[in-house]
């Protein structure tokens, strides 16, 4: 698979069986213990915490997530997974932390929270140094589950590794996935060589294609580099380096959502326009926000739920373990 190229990719009409599964009523106790959130502008509520201003986002760590509103219908729930850094072998630590086990404890969260999301993204950084053996121990961790994954690459990343070791069964490369009113765009914006972002024409037209192809399907687009600065600078000067071709080309098309990312290790909520600009906590250590140099934060890991509704809008939320990293070396001053 050779996601600069934009010839191998296609489209997967998937999951209806996402939509029977929650109809069926498998996840009642999910959304039984839930309180009301949503982006498009109704105020939200977590359970024990001040309303949410509309198009805020809950960065809730533990305790009941938040729910549709009255009467909405289900929606298609997926998760966001991102910047594991897996390291080769059992027992090896990066700053301190085995990212293996880091990672481990956050899906399992994600697992006990939501048994059967639809799909899982997981948005780049996926090893620390790529090599067969870190995606071969991600593999077996992945299959566990029984979950459908997609995954791109981040600057860590190799994405001819990721296509020959990785994405196997149930864990896809592929760029586009189909949904019933949604698709989801993932997007390669790794450099060779370089920890800077950037979307190859190919990509650009790629995207620009799977949007032409579905007018009518709302469309979240997944991709490792923030297209906004994070307010960090340090972090900033590897932002997506051509963030303006790729929202240009995005305001041409109004059923464009979402933008997922990953890369800054941590939370943030943006806007451009109509488009709502979400990144993610890594599952091992995170970056302190508006930092001018790299410095860590002493918050623990987790993961993305997103519910995509049919009316366009979305309700979602990060989900984080109860502690910190076991090992963390929070002065480090780099890695
Ligand atoms: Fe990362």
């Amino acid at each position: 698979m050779n996601w600069g190229a934009g010839k191998n990719w296609q489209a997967i009409r998937c999951i209806p069986c996402c939509i029977i599964e929650m109809s069926s009523g498998t996840s009642r106790r999910w959304w039984d213990e839930l309180s009301v959130f949503r982006e498009c502008g109704h105020p939200g509520r977590v359970a024990g915490r001040m309303p949410a201003l509309p198009g805020q986002e809950v960065f809730n760590q533990t305790g009941p997530l938040p729910s549709r509103p009255a009467g909405q219908r289900p929606g298609v729930r997926i998760l966001q997974i991102t910047d594991l850094h897996i390291l080769a072998n059992a027992g090896e630590t990066l700053l301190g932390v085995d990212t293996a086990q880091s990672f481990r404890e956050v899906y399992a969260l994600a697992r006990q929270e939501d048994p059967t999301p639809a799909l899982v993204l997981l948005t780049g950084d996926l090893a620390q140094e790529p090599c067969p053996a870190s995606y071969r121990r991600l593999r077996a961790w992945l299959e566990e589950s029984g979950w459908t994954f997609h995954c791109l690459p981040g600057n860590h990343d190799d994405p001819e590794l990721i296509a020959s070791t990785l994405a196997l069964g149930r864990i896809h490369c592929q760029p586009q996935v189909v949904l019933d009113h949604w698709q989801v765009i993932c997007l390669n914006s790794a450099v060779s060589g370089s920890p800077r972002g950037y979307l190859a024409d190919a990509q650009l037209r790629l995207l620009e294609n799977c949007l032409t192809a579905c007018p009518r399907h709302h469309a979240l687009i997944a991709l490792h580099h923030h297209p906004v600065p994070s307010g960090s600078a340090w972090m900033d000067t590897m932002v997506l380096a051509n963030a303006d071709e790729l929202l240009d080309l995005l305001a041409g098309f109004p059923q464009v959502r979402l933008v997922l990312s990953g890369h800054v290790h941590q939370a943030l909520d943006k806007q451009r326009g109509t488009i709502r600009l979400l990144a993610t906590p890594s599952t091992c250590f995170q970056f302190k926000p508006y930092s001018a140099q790299f410095a860590l934060d002493d918050t623990a890991p987790g993961y993305r739920w997103l519910e995509l509704f049919e009316d366009g809008t979305v309700a979602t939320a990060i989900r984080r373990v109860p502690t910190m990293p076991q090992g963390l070396d929070v002065h480090s001053a780099g890695y």
